[in-house]
């Protein structure tokens, strides 16, 4: 049977919030996107020149490591993908995860917790990562949506 996957990453616990009440909806299975390298606060600063964030974001070929796969991708037909936004795109460890499988076929769904930032034009760096998948635009939402919003949204998906 075709199964959903809510598969996340979340530096500071936003997006994980709003990835849980995703997967209380959907009835998805949750999958956390850990890096093998936890980001600190360091890390994060995205004022900071030669932080890691700011570093990896500015070189297109970064790939952070993972910790772990999910083991039965195969048996996922939709991926809903969350993550916040950072510099307007996606942290390149979201691409590590899509490049990590072959997701021919699948519908992947983005969602972001973000500072205030859109969606914006996310899709032209992700799709590069999924070669072959259906890839939706994807939504901002509140880190605190409420069931009834995520429900209303993935409706509209
Ligand atoms: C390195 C970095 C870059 C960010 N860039 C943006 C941005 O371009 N626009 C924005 O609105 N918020 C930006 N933010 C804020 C995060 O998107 C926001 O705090 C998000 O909800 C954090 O989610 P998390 O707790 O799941 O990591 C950035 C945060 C970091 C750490």
């Amino acid at each position: 049977m075709a199964k959903t996957l809510v598969a996340y990453f979340s530096a500071s616990g936003q997006t994980a919030r709003l990835a849980q009440t995703v997967a209380k909806v959907t009835g998805g299975d949750l999958f956390s996107i850990l890096p093998a390298q936890p980001y600190t606060a360091e890390d994060l600063d995205w004022r900071e020149q030669n932080s890691r964030s700011t570093l990896e974001m500015r070189n297109p070929d970064a790939r952070p490591s993972v910790v772990s796969r999910v083991q039965n991708m195969e048996e996922y037909d939709t991926i809903y993908l969350g993550f916040p936004v950072w510099w307007y795109t996606a942290p390149r460890i979201v691409q590590t995860f899509l490049e990590s499988y072959d997701l021919a076929g699948k519908t992947i769904v983005p969602f972001v917790t973000s500072g205030g930032s859109g969606y914006g034009k996310t899709n032209a760096l992700l799709e590069r990562s999924c070669p072959g998948a259906a890839l939706k635009k994807g939504t901002r939402l509140a880190s605190n949506a409420s069931e009834p919003d995520v429900r209303a949204w993935v409706a509209s998906v």
